[in-house]
């Protein structure tokens, strides 16, 4: 058979194949990860996102984090996760494996992370002073040298913008941070025991915004598709666009398996598909009465004994409770915070 051994992957290409093996995304990088591991890796993303204005792109085997250059990337591995981060000066500490030259003006140094706790001080010090490093002060020659020798070559990569999940009403920038990384928490917590995590489950996110949770489903199940629902018009995030949103899932690396829907809750759902889970944030106590209606919506487009896991302020609890009652079997209950008068909680529900 006439073909070609790949440089990069010694796969046999058939004469005419397409092969692309140097294209690949963050998701398909990281869905192997051990639970441990994947925690690391998105406190580590997270951590290097609240920097600033920066890339971040999957490339060959690695993740690279980049302003006018590359300042660190990433290789997930089985047991940890492998960072090689640029600085103006050796550093010497026991977290650093090797640390070597990569041009006149930049050392590179490789630390293995294996836990989410490692990623702070002093680590989160030095990507933040790589960072501040990478801003452009370097010579271009030498950046071209350190990105040359040391990361993986670039020529082909899938550029992306980070992502922003706007911010909520009543809220600052900050606070909506705080809120969103507490439920990211709360709710993969809540999430992860109730399907294998490798289950092709679908997924519906009642009331997406700019997809924070369509995008936090996706990662406790990375076999799932998630649905994304919203009026995309409603003031109670900053920044809402259905766009915006699609950016978000290309910027995560998850676009393939998320979709979005312009809907209105209070009418009911397309009856096909049929969804084994329902997640939703902070969404029901904006529509006032008629909220009943959307969570008709929600149960009606749910299988028999999928689950509903809602985030919500509640402030006239006993009707939602009477409501959920008369449909489903409350199965857990998390307090997370409160905001101003009202509790935030989120409820597991499964359909009866
Ligand atoms: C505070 S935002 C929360 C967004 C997202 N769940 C998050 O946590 O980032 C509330 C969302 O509910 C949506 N929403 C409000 N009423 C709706 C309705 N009747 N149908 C669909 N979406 C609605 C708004 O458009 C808005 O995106």
């Amino acid at each position: 058979m006439s073909g070609r051994e790949c440089y990069h992957c010694k796969q046999w290409v058939k004469d005419g194949e397409e092969h692309d093996c140097w294209t690949t995304t963050e998701a398909a990088l990281t869905q192997e990860l051990s639970q441990d591991l994947r925690d690391a890796w998105e406190r580590l993303r997270e951590t290097a996102v609240s920097f600033g204005d920066q890339r971040i792109y999957a490339s060959h085997k690695s993740i690279m984090f980049s302003r006018k250059c590359c300042y660190f990337f990433v290789r997930p591995k089985r047991n940890f996760l492998e960072l090689c981060v640029f600085l103006g000066r050796t550093l010497k500490a026991p977290q650093v494996r090797r640390a070597d030259r990569a041009s006149k003006a930049k050392v590179y140094h490789i630390i293995h992370v294996r836990h989410r706790d490692q990623v702070e001080a002093p680590i989160s010090d030095w990507l933040r002073q790589a960072y501040e490093l990478s801003d452009g002060r370097a010579s271009q020659a030498s950046t071209d040298h350190v990105e040359s020798k040391h990361a993986p070559k670039a020529s082909r990569v899938l550029p992306n913008e980070v992502e922003n999940f706007g911010t909520y009403h009543h809220t600052t920038p900050a606070e909506s941070k705080r809120i969103r990384e507490d439920a990211k928490k709360a709710f993969s917590k809540l999430l992860r025991p109730l399907y294998p995590r490798r289950a092709a489950l679908r997924i519906l996110d009642a009331g997406c915004g700019l997809g924070f949770l369509t995008y936090v489903a996706a990662t406790c199940f990375p076999k799932a598709s998630v649905t994304g629902v919203d009026l995309f018009t409603h003031g109670s995030v900053s920044e809402m666009s259905k766009d915006q949103a699609i950016k978000n899932m290309r910027s995560l690396g998850i676009e393939s398996r998320t979709s979005f829907l312009t809907h209105d809750l209070t009418k009911p759902l397309p009856p096909d598909p049929q969804y084994d889970l329902a997640v939703s944030n902070l969404v029901f106590h904006n529509i006032g009465k008629k909220r009943f209606k959307a969570y008709a919506s929600v149960f009606d487009a749910l299988k028999p004994n999928g689950y509903f896991v809602i985030g919500d302020l509640f402030p006239h609890a006993k009707g939602d409770l009477d409501y959920f009652r008369e449909r489903s079997r409350l199965i857990a209950e998390l307090q997370e915070g409160s905001y101003g008068r009202w509790d935030y909680k989120i409820r597991v529900l499964r359909k009866e």
